[in-house]
């Protein structure tokens, strides 16, 4: 389920990256947008072709310092913010001629080895979960959703078939006492019938509560929309994704806007000039054996792309219409 990997201690292994490269085509120089900088392994590999300039953002402050080396070696031919890909539209970008825009989702084996970030459910303390540019907390979510609010988050963000159990847990164990990351843990183990599971017993639940803290739905709606605003017909959206959640959204977006659409059943279906994107392949691309062997950590990986055929008004509505439910969860966090 995590993103870009580190299984030794030094090596770093941007995710998919020699795929990537055979997508985007750097060696012919042009202008690329590296959503989720983290590392900078993408951006790096993109900027040793020499004729490429990257414009990087990543939401976590920590990405500022390795951006700054960067910036020092590439001068203009490297620029980074440290904002939300939800941001890219404001971004004064409307003269620049963008070629590929590339999203690794997730967080990096860096983030969730930080004890503080409180990613991982070996962490200590107060329940976190922020990447960077939050309102609110995971603390905040535990002790303050009710019991309704936090049964829908662990079901749909987490797909969590315990989840109306845990959070009647949450509810009357937070009455008597503060729920840290590690009593949160022992709520979860407390609520499962089975001692034996493929995966840790609190990962979806964790899942759930990281992609509601750091609004991951909204994130990749926005940033996907505002992705295709501002790329260039030609263009191709790249995209990294590792759970069915994010891959749904990714796969909806792209096929929906790529097959013959009529405006309603009773129309004829308008012309295949008409679509906004061109998928090459349906199915997504997955990691090779030989970078399995090598990093295991990114067997849950698949990439999608599509290529923008024209600029189309209008192609948002689909999109938010579907995932309007998942939207609406994430509201539960205006209170707080
Ligand atoms: C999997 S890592 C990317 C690693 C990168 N491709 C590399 O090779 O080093 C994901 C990064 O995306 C950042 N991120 C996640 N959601 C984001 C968002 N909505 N806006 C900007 N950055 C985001 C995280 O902070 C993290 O650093």
């Amino acid at each position: 389920m995590n993103a870009t990997i580190f299984p030794e201690k030094k090596k770093h292994y941007p995710v998919l990256i020699n795929e990537i490269i055979s997508i985007i085509t750097p060696q012919y120089g042009g202008t690329f947008i590296d959503c989720t900088f983290g590392q900078g392994g993408y951006t790096k590999r993109i900027l040793e072709y020499p004729k490429t300039k990257v414009i990087a953002l990543d939401r976590d402050p920590e990405s500022i310092k390795i951006s700054s080396t960067l910036e020092k070696k590439f001068g203009k031919r490297f620029y980074f913010k440290n904002k939300k890909f939800s941001f890219l539209e404001k971004m004064e970008l409307d003269k620049e001629d963008i070629n590929s825009i590339i999203f690794d989702l997730g967080y990096s084996h860096t983030q969730i080895k930080d004890m503080n970030k409180g990613l991982s459910f070996n962490s200590h303390g107060d329940l976190n979960m922020k990447m960077g540019i939050n309102d609110f907390s995971a603390k905040d979510v535990i002790h303050k959703l009710d019991k309704n609010e936090l049964e829908k988050v662990f079901k749909f963000f987490g797909e969590e078939k315990d989840s109306k159990k845990i959070a009647s847990k949450i509810i009357k164990n937070r009455e008597k006492k503060k729920i840290d990351t590690q009593e949160l843990v022992r709520i979860i183990k407390s609520s499962k019938k089975t001692k034996y599971y493929k995966i840790h017993v609190a990962t979806k639940i964790f899942q759930s509560l990281r992609i509601f803290v750091n609004k991951e739905i909204s994130e990749l709606i926005f940033g996907l929309i505002n992705a295709t605003k501002i790329l260039k017909p030609g263009g191709k959206i790249v995209v990294v994704t590792f759970h069915s959640l994010e891959d749904k959204i990714v796969k909806f977006f792209f096929k929906s806007l790529s097959e013959k659409r009529s405006i309603s059943r009773y129309m004829p279906k308008i012309n295949e000039e008409d679509n906004l994107f061109k998928i090459i392949n349906r199915k997504p691309i997955i990691p090779s054996n030989k970078e399995l062997e090598e990093n295991v950590l990114s067997r849950s990986a698949k990439l999608r792309f599509a290529i923008k055929e024209k600029n189309v008004l209008n192609f948002e509505k689909e999109i938010l219409k579907k995932f309007n439910y998942l939207l609406e969860i994430e509201n539960f966090s205006r209170k707080l």
